[in-house]
């Protein structure tokens, strides 16, 4: 159990998820407290901060480049003038989130980012809450059978589902993705099971928005596996659920967790603005 000097750590469920306290991260913070900030990342997966100001995007920049580089990522990087800055908006009417089913993020690029920052510029008084899942707790429940099956197994990750004229996102929700002609689908194939890299643990590193198959296995012969592992890695006993309120930051490890935004309220105004911190290559 750490135990910490600077900030308060208070965990949202039994499985993953806790709240920090003590602390405005719109501040120039010194290294010890970024460095608890860290670990209390690594030891809860996903950390959660209330009544923030992160209006001035460059404080949500510098809070982020603390924890690595920025990432830019490649759909919604739409000419706008802060490409590292993504607008995750709902409005009334719309018919679909971004994000709205269990997945980790971009993980179709070769060194999926290791981490996303999410603060709530408008929360909606009830609805749009944002679910969390232990990738770790799902690797370790697997019967020792089937972590045998899997280990050594890779799995193709591409982003056909979610960007690109055939997606066709764009027409059912206020967040707009790059559907233009010059879109190409990105590619890549990572292990099944990854190794964390800072903390050393075995993850389960699937899901079921950008992966399609196993590495030298059709889709078809692939999918009824990978629907018992993604149904198994998201079970309620590894999840925690983030109500949001105007203000409030959510950073979560991308390397070992999944996450959800539910869309259940179609009447909502919810904005949200996000960055994401480079990750490495998967092992
Ligand atoms: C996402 O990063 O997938 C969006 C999460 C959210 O809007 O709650």
């Amino acid at each position: 159990m750490t135990t910490y000097e600077h900030i308060t750590v208070t965990p949202l469920s039994s499985a993953i998820g806790a709240t920090i306290g003590n602390v405005s991260i719109s501040s120039e913070l010194d290294d010890g407290i970024i460095a608890e900030i860290r670990q209390a990342l690594l030891d809860h997966l996903v950390i959660f901060f209330r009544d923030q100001d992160l209006t001035d995007i460059e404080h949500h920049k510098a809070f982020t480049k603390r924890f690595g580089d920025l990432f830019v990522h490649p759909n919604f990087d739409l000419g706008q003038n802060n490409p590292e800055m993504v607008y995750l908006t709902r409005l009334p009417g719309d018919k679909s989130a971004a994000g709205e089913e269990w997945h980790a993020d971009t993980t179709m690029m070769a060194s999926p980012p290791m981490g996303a920052i999410l603060y709530a510029i408008e929360a909606p008084e009830v609805g749009g809450d944002t679910l969390f899942a232990n990738q770790y707790l799902a690797y370790e429940t697997l019967s020792d059978g089937m972590k045998r099956m899997i280990m050594g197994l890779r799995a193709v990750h591409n982003d056909t589902r979610v960007a690109g004229p055939a997606a066709a996102k764009n027409k059912k929700r206020t967040s707009k993705v790059r559907e233009d002609k010059n879109w190409q689908a990105t590619e890549n194939i990572h292990p099944v099971v990854r190794t964390h890299p800072e903390t050393g643990r075995k993850c389960l590193f699937l899901n079921g928005v950008y992966v399609h198959n196993f590495e030298g296995m059709t889709v078809k012969e692939s999918e009824p596996l990978l629907y018992y592992l993604y149904d198994h890695a998201v079970r309620p006993e590894f999840t925690c659920r983030f109500r949001w309120q105007s203000g409030s930051v959510a950073f979560w490890d991308n390397r070992c967790v999944q996450h959800l935004a539910l869309h259940d309220n179609h009447n909502m105004t919810r904005r949200m603005q996000r960055t994401q911190i480079q990750g490495d290559v998967v092992r």
